[in-house]
């Protein structure tokens, strides 16, 4: 690290300070470039990536499949819009159904977007299609997180993230996650438009629901009418160990969103619904185009999801992560169980897993950073682990290795 590559990370911090909005909270380092898993700040510092930029980079840094694919991609069309038909916006589309449930897919360019799509395809099939316009009421779990724009953070179970930014989108009603009772006492009064739930609460804290809960959802919806919407914005496209978190319990919902991983790190959500439930958004002749959006599966983003999905299924993966996941929490559970009762406990699935503690993750998390090692905060108190799909056992160990040693130190100052 030369005192210039110092200063030039410091002029860069002064100058964040005077022209971002301070909305963030970052860590005091400028990133500048990747490889793998790895990334260097513009200090020259180089860091051991255990975030995978929240989720999102799920081949790693600079992969050269994906790479290769947006370079020719930026070369020959980048955007024409969805006045006309876009081939990589098809074969994105023919990708995902494959691979799910799935019969048709409305792309955007985030999670809260997609989300935004399902809540409206709900409310405008339950007053066109089904003919209840009564069924306005959006259920949610409490805990749960889907977006920041005004409907997704209206329906986010995290009364912090909406403080101050009242009135909300509505109705709304909450119910605790992982309980079919409370589900029940709610779908059971008939005027739900839809629940809308991921199959594991990521950003809530990395909890996975009780076997069953899905299905037990899946049952209520059923019998009382109400679209089930799997957010799977960050569970998506491989991270637990399988294409689709829902799909370790074997249900299947009407509607589910993904951004974050489908582009490895270029912006794109989308919107995947049953043939029935898309019905909810479908253009009728004479009348308006009933969703839309200017980017959306633009040829630039599409390429990037196309070469994610066919890197993810040649270089297997699905079952890499599955496997060195399960190694991951082998390890979590070995610092659990050496820094108890300060470490509570382990939770997660496939390489979206965490460190549960009796106390804020946050000084543990920058003091890892600090050593060499991100990984970041979820649901207040765990230390979580997303790393790249491509992570190996001895990028599991080396960050166990620094997460024990920052533990101690951590734990020796604040006991
Ligand atoms: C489950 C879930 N849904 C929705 C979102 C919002 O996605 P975005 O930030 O792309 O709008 C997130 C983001 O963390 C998420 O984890």
């Amino acid at each position: 690290m030369t005192n210039m590559t110092t200063h030039r990370q410091q002029d860069l911090l002064t100058l964040a300070d005077r022209v971002l909005l301070k909305n963030y909270r970052q860590q005091p380092v400028v990133m500048e470039r990747g490889s793998g898993v790895h990334l260097w700040d513009s200090g020259g510092r180089r860091y051991l990536d255990m975030t995978a930029g929240i989720s999102v980079c799920c081949l790693g840094h600079g992969h050269p499949a994906l790479t290769a694919a947006l370079v020719e991609q930026a070369g020959r069309l980048l955007h024409t819009s969805n006045l006309y038909f876009i081939e990589q916006q098809i074969q994105a589309a023919r990708a995902i159904t494959e691979r799910c449930f799935g019969e048709r897919v409305f792309f955007g360019n985030s999670g809260a977007e997609a989300n935004e799509a399902a809540l409206k395809l709900a409310r405008r099939y339950q007053h066109e299609v089904a003919r209840q316009p009564s069924r306005n009421t959006i259920v949610s779990t409490l805990g749960s997180f889907h977006g920041r724009s005004f409907a997704t953070v209206s329906i986010t179970g995290q009364e912090k993230y909406r403080t101050g930014f009242g009135p909300m989108f509505g109705p709304v009603e909450f119910v605790p996650y992982d309980d079919l009772d409370a589900a029940a006492a709610v779908l059971r009064r008939g005027d739900v438009c839809a629940f809308i739930v991921e199959p594991m609460q990521a950003e809530g804290g990395l909890l996975v629901p009780s076997a069953g809960y899905l299905a037990g959802l899946r049952e209520l919806t059923r019998e009382t009418g109400a679209l089930l919407i799997f957010d799977e914005v960050q569970t998506g496209i491989g991270r637990t160990g399988k294409w689709f978190g829902h799909q370790h319990d074997g249900v299947e919902p009407d509607v589910m969103t993904l951004a974050k991983a489908l582009g490895g790190g270029v912006p794109i959500g989308a919107m995947v619904a049953s043939e029935e439930a898309a019905r909810g958004l479908s253009f009728i002749e004479g009348g308006a185009v009933p969703h839309a959006s200017t980017f959306g599966g633009n040829p630039f983003a599409c390429a990037s999801a196309n070469a994610v999905i066919q890197t993810i299924e040649k270089e297997g993966l699905i079952e890499h992560t599955a496997q060195v996941g399960e190694y991951l929490g082998t390890r979590l559970a070995e610092v659990a169980a050496k820094y108890a009762p300060h470490a509570v406990g382990t939770r997660g699935r496939g390489f979206l897993r965490g460190l549960v503690l009796d106390r804020p993750a946050g000084p543990t998390v920058a003091a890892c950073r600090k050593n060499g090692l991100l990984v970041s905060v979820a649901g207040g108190v765990v230390v979580r682990f997303a790393p790249a799909l491509i992570a190996k056992r001895e990028h599991i160990d080396e960050a166990i290795g620094i997460l024990q040693s920052v533990l101690g130190q951590v734990l020796a100052s604040e006991p």
